[in-house]
């Protein structure tokens, strides 16, 4: 088992892009996989999760070319996989499973989908029941609707699903299903998730129709190949933000990042804490992506909760680490779905947070920090999961003392690199790169 040990860091000054976003980079290749041409794909982010989508694609009869880590040339197979020769495996990767599933229930073929340990307790009875609905045969073989999962492909129908879970996955199983379905498939949702995927097919020219939270997808229409450009993923900026957000004289810019409306949550809530961020779109095609300037502050507590939840689903392990920096009461609700990701990231969250000395409610669908004493360092563990071994990293860089974070090998599934990174911009600040550039100053 891998650990890393970290000390209290200096202050910030530096400019930096971080790699390329892991949700779209998935949706990037199944689509141009689907598609009846070659794309280019540049800004791919060479993950362990986005590379069992890479996986899965050529073990289905894509060809994918990767002449660099993160340039992919994809030859789409217009619409038509072939069956794989073994399982597929999914790694860690929930995004790669719940969305080939809602492809591969349409091709003619039986697929066994599996997963390493944390995977094979993810909950996929959310994509089979839709899915189901459409006429697709999925089994789970495992607990409570746990992977493995075998789909029996086949001709389904198309339905309009009214979703009780605000899910970018489970929205975007049911559109591949339908795009690749006769007729209209539509799915509604409680609360705007992501929509990487609405773009990626308008992206494509497979024209899907939003009208307020519904998605429709006309089906059998092939995607046209196009070359695509990735941004930097802004969960992956989150953990650098938040750490020059929270010291004072510290100033960050990130530049080549996504800026995708659905996903920024997290700079408003650095905001209403107290951070000063600046924020411009330099590309509005495909998806939005700029700069991000940010200037350190003390902060304060902030409430998050109800319809901004989906936004910043990803950054809640960092943003309660600022909480936890922040002086005040920070209060995270209406955030059960934390509780089914890579681990339960309620718990992990409290219980690292308590060893660092911070004070901490758990309740069943979120947490209520108080802020403002100062962190001492301790043993942690990641509990497997990228963004808990990321968001404590962060942590120490303001605890007084070591902290030791146990089992940071997840951390390849999303960010290769993390810790380097985090090497470079924690020298003195005479070596750090300084920021070179500022953002014009906004209205
Ligand atoms: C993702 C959607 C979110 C997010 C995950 C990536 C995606 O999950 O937490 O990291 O790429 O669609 P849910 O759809 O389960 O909310």
């Amino acid at each position: 088992m891998e650990s890393w040990k970290i000390q209290k860091g200096p202050v910030i000054r530096a400019e930096i892009t971080v790699p390329g976003d892991k949700s779209i980079s998935h949706r990037a290749v199944l689509l141009a996989g689907l598609s009846n041409g070659t794309c280019v794909l540049t800004g791919f982010l060479p993950s362990e999760d986005c590379l069992a989508t890479v996986g899965a694609m050529r073990a289905l009869g894509v060809e994918i070319e990767q002449p660099e880590p993160t340039t992919l040339i994809v030859h789409g197979r217009s619409c038509q996989l072939t069956p794989p020769e073994a399982d597929i495996d999914c790694g860690n990767s929930g995004t790669t499973m719940r969305l080939l599933s809602g492809i591969l229930a349409t091709q003619p073929f039986r697929t066994r989908l599996t997963g390493d340990p944390s995977l094979s307790r993810r909950p996929m009875q959310r994509v089979i029941t839709p899915l189901t609905q459409m006429g697709a045969r999925l089994t789970a073989e495992g607990l409570k609707s746990a992977p493995p999962l075998v789909i029996e492909g086949r001709k389904l129908t198309p339905i309009a699903y009214v979703s009780p879970v605000a899910s970018a996955q489970v929205k975007s199983a049911v559109l591949l299903a339908g795009l690749l379905t006769h007729g209209r498939t539509s799915v509604t949702e409680p609360v705007q998730s992501r929509n990487h995927t609405e773009r990626m097919l308008e992206w494509f020219l497979a024209k899907p129709h939003v009208e307020g939270l519904t998605v429709t997808v006309t089906g059998e229409k092939t995607p046209e190949s196009r070359d695509f450009h990735i941004p930097g993923d802004l969960s992956s900026a989150a953990f650098w933000l938040v750490a020059a957000a929270a010291q004072p004289g510290s100033h960050l810019l990130v530049t080549d990042v996504g800026l995708n409306e659905t996903r920024t949550g997290v700079l408003a809530v650095l905001v209403r804490m107290g951070a000063h961020v600046r924020e411009i779109i330099e590309v509005e095609e495909g998806e939005p992506s700029g700069s991000i300037e940010i200037q350190g502050a003390p902060l304060k507590g902030t409430v998050i909760r109800g319809k901004e939840i989906p936004n910043v689903i990803d950054e809640l392990p960092i943003l309660a680490v600022a909480g936890a920096l922040a002086q005040g009461t920070t209060v995270i609700a209406d955030a059960a779905e934390l509780r089914v990701k890579e681990t339960d990231r309620l718990a992990a969250i409290a219980t690292n947070l308590r060893a660092m000395g911070v004070t901490v409610n758990e309740t069943d669908d979120g947490l209520e920090i108080f802020g403002g004493t100062p962190l001492k360092g301790a043993r942690l563990s990641s509990f497997g999961d990228h963004r808990i071994a990321m968001a404590f990293a962060i942590a120490g860089l303001f605890a007084e003392g070591e902290t030791a974070i146990d089992g940071v090998e997840c951390v390849a599934t999303s960010y290769p690199g993390f810790f380097a990174t985090l090497g470079r911009l924690t020298t003195h600040p005479d070596k750090q790169t300084p920021v070179i550039a500022a953002l014009p100053a906004q209205e």
